[in-house]
């Protein structure tokens, strides 16, 4: 099996589930071109059956890349599809996402339905949409809450009557990573024409466990990773796309490679962030503001001696272009003499020692002192 990861970001479907983040069409195609440059496998670009603006950004999508396949969603029945097919009808390479729930939770209390009826509607879905296109991924909503029988023989009925891609989803973001992990390995090992599809998975950040569950379910066997931008999704979000990406990249050992070009990370995650009017919380992995950023003496200390002592990997390979030593009065005298090195200040040891003696009344009152601060307190 290849270690090839393809990374399907779906940013501007489930990402754009979020209140208060819906994006115009022009918007949408800022971002996909972004996408395409950073250099995602599959842009999920909407759900062209929900509204005719959403249906419109898939369009101007598939117009506006070359390279990403471009996905558009439907539930599985015939109109939703019908509106998919359509709006795919200028990408280069066109998927349908369609699917249905799989849990008894989902069959019983949203569809009132039958696992064999549900079984049947998801096989002449996954039929009328192969009538558009030759790439159909099939969703088994609410798999991590399903039952495992029953996911397999779904996930066989659904590659037989021609599915290419089969996501296992996390809805709602229940299962623990080694239950997910599991999860996967036993699809692989029970399924017999699993080796005529790819398996996705796509979990959601209720519990914090996305990234954690997204790496185990390709250690499972998975060769597709969903994940959004920012980690934005519906309620706690989705797999964060970065994260997962910059795991892989920095556990060379488990063998997994990406297309992403992880040098635009921080700038795309920025587009998005200002775009959807979503701030990235400071302390985000990767792309937060202080992702980078060293404040107590002790790590100060440690990062100006060595970097490696306090980084796992060089803020410039995810698009930072440096690391930042923020001043406060946590801050050592180490801190405080290289800023003051920076801004062409050099001082021996007992004036140095003065200044940082007012530096931390100074930073005891405004929290964090800058370089004018500092400016100031040299005069
Ligand atoms: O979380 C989910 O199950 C989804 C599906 C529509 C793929 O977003
Ligand atoms: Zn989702």
């Amino acid at each position: 099996m290849s270690n090839r990861i393809y990374i399907f970001d779906t940013t501007l479907r489930d990402g754009e589930q979020v209140p208060g983040c819906q994006l115009t069409t022009d918007e949408k195609v800022q971002v996909a071109i972004q996408l395409e440059l950073l250099g995602v496998d599959v842009i999920e670009a909407g759900f062209p059956v929900s509204s005719p603006g959403d249906f419109r950004s898939v369009v101007e999508i598939s117009k506006a890349v070359t390279n990403p396949t471009v996905c558009a969603l439907s539930r599985a029945v015939v109109g939703d599809i019908d509106a998919a097919g359509e709006a795919l009808k200028h990408a280069k390479r066109g998927r349908i996402h369609t699917g249905i729930g799989a849990s008894d939770i989902h069959i019983r209390n949203k569809f009132g339905s039958t696992r064999e009826a549900i079984l049947e509607q998801a096989v002449r879905a996954v039929k009328h949409a192969r009538g558009y296109v030759d790439d159909v991924e099939f969703y088994a909503e609410d798999a991590g809450r399903a039952d495992l029988d029953f996911l397999c023989r779904l996930t066989e009925a659904v590659i037989s009557a021609g599915a290419t891609v089969v996501n296992i989803p996390d809805t709602t973001g229940y299962c623990l990573p080694s239950q997910y992990g599991d999860k996967i390995k036993y699809i692989y090992n029970n399924v017999p024409n699993v080796d005529k599809a790819t398996i996705s998975i796509h979990c959601h950040n209720d519990l914090g466990l996305a990234t954690a569950n997204s790496l185990a379910g390709i250690m499972g066997g998975a060769r597709q990773i969903e994940c959004t931008i920012n980690g934005i999704g519906e309620r706690a979000g989705n797999t964060s796309l970065e994260e997962v990406v910059m795991a892989m990249k920095v556990h060379k050992e488990l063998g997994f490679e990406t297309g992403i070009d992880t040098t635009r990370l921080y700038p795309v995650s920025q587009l998005v962030s200002g775009l959807m009017r979503m701030p990235v919380q400071a302390n985000k992995a990767i792309v937060g503001r202080n992702a980078f950023a060293h404040s107590s003496g002790i790590h100060q200390d440690g990062h100006l001696k060595h970097t490696e002592n306090y980084e796992i990997m060089n803020p410039l390979d995810v698009g930072v272009d440096k690391s930042l030593i923020i001043l406060t009065a946590r801050s050592g005298r180490h801190a405080l003499r290289h800023r003051l090195e920076l801004l062409g200040y050099r001082y021996d040891k007992p004036t140095l020692d003065t200044i940082y003696t007012r530096f931390l009344d100074m930073a005891d009152v405004r929290k964090e002192v800058n370089d004018k601060d500092l400016m100031e307190l040299v005069r």
